[in-house]
C-alpha cells in the first residue's frame, strides 16, 4: 500500500452505494484502517438500495464522520493517509472536488488528498454525460485525481452483480496499492490461462 495504512472513503449520492460498501469490506479484509464520510444524499441512496441503517454503514469503517464535521482529522493534510476513494461519486461531488469547493467534509477531504499529492480515485457514476460533466472530469484529472467510472468488465465472466461490484471495488483499491486477496484477475485465473 502507498504511504500510511489509512484510507479515506467517501460515499456520495449517486446510485451504486454497493461500490462504497464493497470498498469498505475489501479494505477491512486487507487490514487497512478506513475513515468514512457519507453525504446526506448518500444516506438517501443507502436507504433506497440497501437494508443497512446509518449505524450499520458507519460500523463498516474504523472511523465514521459527519459531513458537517469540517474540523475532523481527514480535513487536515497533517493527518496522514494513503489516499481517498469516493464510491460512488455523484456529479455534484465531482464538480465540487474539481473546482476545489470544500463545502462539506467529503469534498474537503478530497481537496486535501489532491493538495497533498495523494491518490484520489473518483468512481463517478452518471450517464449519459454532458460537456459540463466531462469538463469537471478533465479538471479533476488535471489536478491529479483519477476518474474511474464503475464500468463492468465482462472478460472474467461475472456470475452476479456482486461479482461485478467486487471486481470494480478491487480495481479501485489496486490504484492505491492495496492488495485484495483472492480478487479474480485476468491472466491469473484458470479460465484466462487456458484462453492463452
Ligand atoms: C436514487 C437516487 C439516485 C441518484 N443517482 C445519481 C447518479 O447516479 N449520479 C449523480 O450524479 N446523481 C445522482 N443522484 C442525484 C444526487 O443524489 C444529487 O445530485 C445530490 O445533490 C448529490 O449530493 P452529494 O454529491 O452531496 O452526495 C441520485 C439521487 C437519487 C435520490
Amino acid at each position: 500500500m502507498i504511504g500510511s495504512g489509512r484510507l479515506v472513503v467517501g460515499i456520495s449520492g449517486a446510485t451504486g452505494i454497493a461500490y462504497g460498501i464493497k470498498v469498505l469490506e475489501l479494505a477491512r479484509k486487507a487490514g487497512v484502517e478506513t475513515h468514512l464520510v457519507v453525504t446526506p444524499a448518500g444516506q438517501q441512496t443507502r436507504a433506497y438500495e440497501t437494508d443497512l441503517d446509518a449505524r450499520d454503514l458507519a460500523a463498516m469503517a474504523d472511523v465514521a464522520y459527519r459531513p458537517a464535521d469540517i474540523g475532523a482529522a481527514i480535513a487536515s493534510g497533517s493527518f496522514r493517509t494513503a489516499g481517498m476513494i469516493v464510491a460512488p461519486c455523484s456529479i455534484r461531488t465531482l464538480s465540487a472536488i474539481a473546482y476545489s469547493n470544500g463545502d462539506n467534509l467529503l469534498t474537503r477531504a478530497a481537496d486535501v488528498t489532491l493538495k497533498e499529492r495523494r491518490r484520489l480515485v473518483l468512481m463517478v457514476r452518471e450517464t449519459p454525460l454532458t460537456l459540463g460533466h466531462l469538463r469537471a472530469m478533465t479538471a479533476v484529472t488535471e489536478s491529479g485525481g483519477i476518474v474511474m467510472p464503475p464500468v463492468p468488465a465482462f472478460y472474467l465472466n461475472p456470475a452476479s452483480v456482486a461479482d461485478i461490484v467486487e471486481h470494480t471495488a478491487g480495481r479501485a483499491l489496486d490504484l492505491l496499492g492495496i492488495d485484495v486477496p483472492d480478487l479474480p484477475r485476468w491472466g491469473e485465473s484458470a479460465d484466462s490461462a487456458t484462453n492463452g
